[in-house]
Parts: C-alpha cells; structure tokens; sequence
C-alpha cells in the first residue's frame, strides 16, 4: 500500500495543478457513490471494468474494486474522441449568468441535438439497462465498460454548475485571481474549491469512521478526510443530525411530469433498489424517469449560476476577465468563497453527485427478484 500511496504522490506532482485537482471532484462523486452501492450491485460493477487496466482490482476484504480509478477517463479520452466532447455541458440558448438565467428559455438548447450531458446520461443508462438484462443487440461487455465509465464521470459533470451554462464557455474564458494567482471562473469550480476544502479539512477526519461502506470505498487517496467530513457531518447519524437534515431524502426523486409514480419511492429503497418495470423513456431531455432523472436534478444547480456562481463583479468594467491582469477579479475571498464554504455548497453538490450515481447503479443492476 505504502509504494501505492508514494506512486500517488509523485504522479499528482508530474501533473498540472489543475488537472490534478479537477480529477478530485469526479473521484469524489464515484467514491461517494460506491459507498451506497448494494454489494451485489457493486459486484456486477466491477466485473464489468475488470478488464479495464486502471481499475484497481483489490483482494482480501477491501472492496472488490474502485469506481473512483476510471471516474476521469472520460476526460482523457475526450481529445482523441472528439465526438464525445461535447457530451460534457449543455447550453441553453441565451443563458447568461448572473443576470439572465435560461435552463432553457424559450429559444431551447444550443447545440447539436442529443450531443449533450443530459442526453449522455439517457444514452449510457439505457446502454446499461440493455446489458443488465441481456438484451444481445447492445449488450457487448466493451460497450457496456465505456457507458459505465461515462456514466460515472457524466454524474460529476452535472454537478459541476458551469458545466450547464455556455456563457463564456462555461466560465472558461473568464480570467480571475485566486489567491493572487491566475486562473479562471470554470477552474475554481472544478479544482481550486475543492483543494481548498480538501487542504483545510480538520485532522480528526484523517482517522477512519464508524462508517464500514464508506471506509472499504476508500483508496488511501488525499481527499479520503474530506469525504468523511461530508458524509460524516452532511447526513449525520442516528445520534445526531446532520447538515441536511431529511432534505436529502429527496436528492433522488425526480420533479417531473412523470413524478407521480417516483413519490411512491423512498429514496432508501431507490439506493437498494429491487428491480420493477419502469415506462420507456420518451424524447430526450423531457424523458425524466422516476429513477434516472438528469434535467429535474440540474434545474436547480444550473440556477446556481445566477445566485452564487457568477460574481456580478464580472461585469463591471473594471474588473471583468479582460481587464489589464493585476486587475482580476479575486474570488478567494469571504465575500465570494466565505459564503460558498458557509452554505457547503461545493460539498452538497459532491454528495448529491455520489448519492445520484449509486441510485442510478442500484437501480439499473439490482439482482433479480
Ligand atoms: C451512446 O453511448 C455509447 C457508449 O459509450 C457511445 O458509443 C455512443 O456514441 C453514444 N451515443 C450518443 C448519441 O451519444
Ligand atoms: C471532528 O471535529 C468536529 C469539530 O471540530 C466535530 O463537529 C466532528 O463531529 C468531529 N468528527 C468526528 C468524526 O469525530
């Protein structure tokens, strides 16, 4: 283990900061997930990346394998196929945070029809689907291995607020300060929130809690501390309650058309699911089921944007993103991040991400009645 954690350290050390952090956040989601995921379900998982070589495959009574090892792929791959970069953003057309905020309004999305997360993510769980109940057509172990490394990294996506906003390429093209450092708007989301919180997590989470499923998902892996703290303080337990409070209980329904058979599932059962027939899907991005339900979740993290993500500073001429370099606008400040922090609005999104992603798994992979 010890040469495992050493291999860790140099490999983050060889990469640019910003990849390196931004993988966090997608291993924090499937981390979070695998740790709600029934054993079975977690079983059937892993046997379909086994043959992928990044999977760690784990023996003795560690978990059989760790979702987190392919949750970035998707990334890797994104320049040598080209298709697939756009499957992870979507655009409404005129969305301009933080003063107008479209999801979409009335001029729909921009872009290539279906060439989106929310449909990516219809598209790989039904590839899923197929194969979980044999169906030979699309049910081919590779095909299968590449829609589940999808899946676990489009989840994360979601739930990443600029990656549902097409203003400035998703905050891309918005220089900013932090910590006196250049960077931009998309990256403090994707990365230099996250190494904040992970850098400042308190050392009584650096020891293992009393949550079994949780533990066995870990991989000796810099944020493992962090991620206890927000199970740990986020859900609470049956002493004490958490952040959430019964909030979270309803992270898994979904608020569509079709929700009035999803009010008949608790989320507890949703998470171990049992396997029930569910109505088709109709046409993309209205196709909200009860169980796989991308738009109603991301409605109100895109809002997000207009609300806390854009600094309306942004606009001002002064300080916008092509204002003379010293003059960047810095965002590590309580005003901006302070409230970000206090609200655990980063953490709520990697929870939701992690908690969306097993039921999801659940769901699809339930062992047969
Ligand atoms: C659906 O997912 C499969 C598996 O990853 C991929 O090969 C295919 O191109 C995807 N289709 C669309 C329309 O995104
Ligand atoms: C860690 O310390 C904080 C107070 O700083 C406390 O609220 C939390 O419950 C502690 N966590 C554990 C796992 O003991």
């Amino acid at each position: 283990m010890r040469a495992f954690i050493v291999a860790v350290i140099v490999g983050l050390g060889s990469l640019p900061r910003a990849i390196a952090w931004g993988a966090a956040g997608h291993e924090i989601v499937a981390t979070i997930a695998q740790s709600y995921l029934d054993p079975q379900v977690l079983n059937t998982v892993c046997s379909i990346l086994s043959s992928d070589p990044s999977v760690d495959q784990v023996r003795g009574d560690g978990a059989p394998c760790y979702l987190s090892t392919v949750a970035t792929w998707a990334d890797k791959i994104r320049f040598r196929a080209r298709w697939s970069a756009q499957l992870h953003f979507i655009n409404g057309a005129g969305d301009h945070p933080p003063d107008d905020c479209r999801y979409p309004g009335p001029d729909g999305w921009q872009g290539k029809e279906r060439a989106n997360v929310l449909d990516a993510v219809h598209n790989v769980s039904s590839i899923l689907t197929d194969f979980a109940q044999g169906s030979s057509s699309s049910g081919a172990p590779e095909l299968a291995q590449e829609a589940l490394k999808f899946l676990i990294h489009f989840i994360g996506d979601m739930h990443q607020p600029l990656h549902l906003t097409g203003r400035d390429r998703g905050g891309n093209s918005d220089k900013v300060h932090w910590d006196n450092r250049v960077t931009n708007l998309h990256s403090v989301w994707d990365s230099a929130l996250i190494a904040k919180a992970i850098r400042l997590t308190p050392r009584n989470y650096t020891r293992p809690v009393a949550l079994p499923t949780l533990e066995s998902s870990f991989r000796d892996a810099i944020y493992d501390p962090y991620i206890r703290r927000i199970i740990w303080e986020g859900f609470g337990s049956d002493q004490v309650s958490g952040r959430w409070g019964s909030e979270a209980d309803s992270w898994l329904e979904c608020p569509s058309p079709e929700s009035a058979v999803a009010a008949q599932w608790a989320p507890q059962e949703v998470l171990a699911a049992p396997r029930k027939p569910r109505p088709r899907s109709g046409p993309p991005l209205t196709s909200d089921s009860d169980v796989i339900c991308p738009y109603g979740w991301t409605a109100p993290i895109h809002k997000l944007n207009c609300d806390v993500v854009w600094p309306p500073e942004l606009d001002n001429p002064e300080t916008h993103g092509r204002a003379p370099r010293r003059e960047y606008l810095e965002l590590d400040t309580p005003k901006y991040t302070g409230r970000i922090e206090k609200e655990w609005i980063v953490e709520k999104l990697l929870a939701q991400g992690g908690v969306r992603l097993a039921g999801i798994l659940n769901y699809i992979f339930a062992p047969q009645q």
